[in-house]
């Protein structure tokens, strides 16, 4: 049995597909199942990060997990609770969803991520380390203004990332889940080309056939903007700080460990920009 949570999420929900496909066992994680739209032979359990007892319930059976946390200054703490629930019910292989730059980038953006790693690193647990680059997917969060036919605001200036495919993402896990070959391995997963928010509009223009303009939005700004939104604190100044490293060229890395893994390049951004124009074209 595998256990995936974030099962409803990006990722998370990309997983539960492929490992379906394939026939595996999966059990997905969520904080509320009646509200989870999951394939069929899915076994669906009920597990908070925040309920020791829930997630006591969850490994339970399980022999690996895909231990996925939502973005925040909690995950060290969830981190913990879903590995002391792991080690309890014996579960043998763990595969970690990260971020790039973890432990590389601290003073700039916090280190989320760092204390599930290492807590990982020194365990019995066969296990791997996942680090993305930024998602493909994030670009869904400009859909309403591209809809409506306003620019795109950019903080990052022309700092560029190498944007990776959460289908790629989703697909090392899945072989990292089910085959021995990358225990104790920290992947680094980029997609194939360095791309800044002006060069991101391009790509999407293309698919769509006409003009996605950008406009330059200050630091000051895009921080305003997000307490306006009801953001925590923590979270705006982290969000800001990354924009900051992003705009400096600190996230300017490209790795080809997508394609050791699965024996393919990787996905281009204007492949996934052509699988999701829907999401665009209003
Ligand atoms: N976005 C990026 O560019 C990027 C880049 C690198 C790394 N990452 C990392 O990727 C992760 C986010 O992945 P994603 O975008 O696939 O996530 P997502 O779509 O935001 O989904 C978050 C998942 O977490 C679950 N969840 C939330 N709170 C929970 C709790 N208290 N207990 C149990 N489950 C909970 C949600 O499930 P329910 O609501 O159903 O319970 C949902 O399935 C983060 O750890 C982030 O640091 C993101």
């Amino acid at each position: 049995m595998i256990l995936v949570t974030g099962a409803t999420g990006t990722i998370g929900g990309e997983v539960v597909q492929l490992l379906t496909g394939r026939g595996e066992p999966v059990r997905a994680m969520t904080r509320n199942p009646a509200r989870a739209t999951l394939p069929a032979g899915v076994e669906v359990v009920r597990g908070d990060f925040d309920d020791p007892e829930s997630l006591a319930k969850a490994a339970t059976g399980v022999e690996a997990l895909f231990l996925l946390d939502a973005p925040g200054p909690w995950i060290a703490q969830h981190d913990r609770a879903m590995l002391a629930a792991a080690r309890a019910a014996g579960v043998r292989r763990v595969v970690k969803l990260s971020a790039i730059g973890t432990g590389e980038q601290a003073a700039k953006v916090g280190d989320w991520h760092l204390p599930g790693e290492q807590e990982l690193g020194s365990s019995d647990a066969e296990w791997t380390v996942l680090r993305p680059s930024s998602f493909a997917s994030n670009a869904l969060r400009w859909a309403p203004a591209i809809r409506a036919g306003q620019p795109i605001p950019n903080p990052n200036g022309t700092g560029m990332q190498g944007i990776v495919d959460p289908r790629d993402v989703a697909e090392v896990a899945v072989r990292t889940l089910l085959s021995e070959e990358h225990v104790g391995q920290v992947l680094t997963l980029t997609g194939p080309e360095l791309l800044s928010v002006p060069e991101l509009a391009v790509r999407l223009g293309e698919v769509l056939g006409r003009t996605v303009a950008t406009v330059d939005v200050s630091l000051d700004a895009y921080r305003e903007r997000m307490l306006a939104g009801g953001l925590d604190p923590v979270f705006v100044e982290i969000a800001v700080n990354g924009a900051k490293l992003v705009e400096e060229g600190g996230n300017a890395q490209l790795t080809d460990e997508v394609a050791q893994v699965l024996g393919r390049p990787p996905r281009t951004f204007a492949v996934w920009a052509y699988d999701h124009r829907d999401a665009f074209a209003g």
